[in-house]
C-alpha cells in the first residue's frame, strides 16, 4: 500500500498529497500546482530550493552547490530530491536561505 502524506507550502497556503516514493516537486507537477519554481528536476541546479520546517523528509543525491551538507539537518533542501515520510510544511527559500548555502559550501566542491 502506497502512503501518501500532505505537503503545505506555507508561502501561499497551497496543499498536494505526495506519496513516500515520490519526489515533492514531481508529485506538485504531477497534481498540476505550480507554487515551487522548477528547473532540472535532478537535483542539479538549485530553482526549486525550499526549507522544510515542518515533518520529517528523506532527500536523494543533492549538489552541494545548493544544499551545503549541514545545511539539510536544518530543513533545506531540493523539492525535486524531498521524499516526505510525514505531513510536511515547506516555504521557498528565501534569499537568505541561498546566501547561506553558499557561504557554508565545502571548500574546493563547485558541483555534486
Ligand atoms: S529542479 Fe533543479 S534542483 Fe530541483
Amino acid at each position: 500500500m502506497t502512503v501518501h502524506h500532505t505537503i503545505e507550502i506555507e508561502d501561499c497556503g497551497s496543499t498536494f498529497r505526495c506519496p513516500e516514493s515520490e519526489g515533492l516537486l514531481q508529485a506538485m507537477e504531477r497534481q498540476g500546482r505550480r507554487a515551487i519554481p522548477v528547473g532540472c528536476r535532478n537535483g542539479g541546479c538549485g530553482r526549486c530550493l525550499v526549507r522544510v520546517t515542518q515533518g520529517a523528509f528523506r532527500t536523494g543525491p543533492m549538489s552541494c552547490r545548493h544544499v551545503p551538507p549541514g545545511q539539510c539537518a536544518g530543513g533545506l533542501a531540493l523539492a525535486c530530491r524531498i521524499y516526505p515520510q510525514s505531513d510536511l510544511k515547506v516555504r521557498l527559500a528565501c534569499e537568505m536561505d541561498r546566501e547561506a548555502a553558499k557561504q557554508e559550501r565545502p571548500q574546493g566542491q563547485n558541483g555534486r
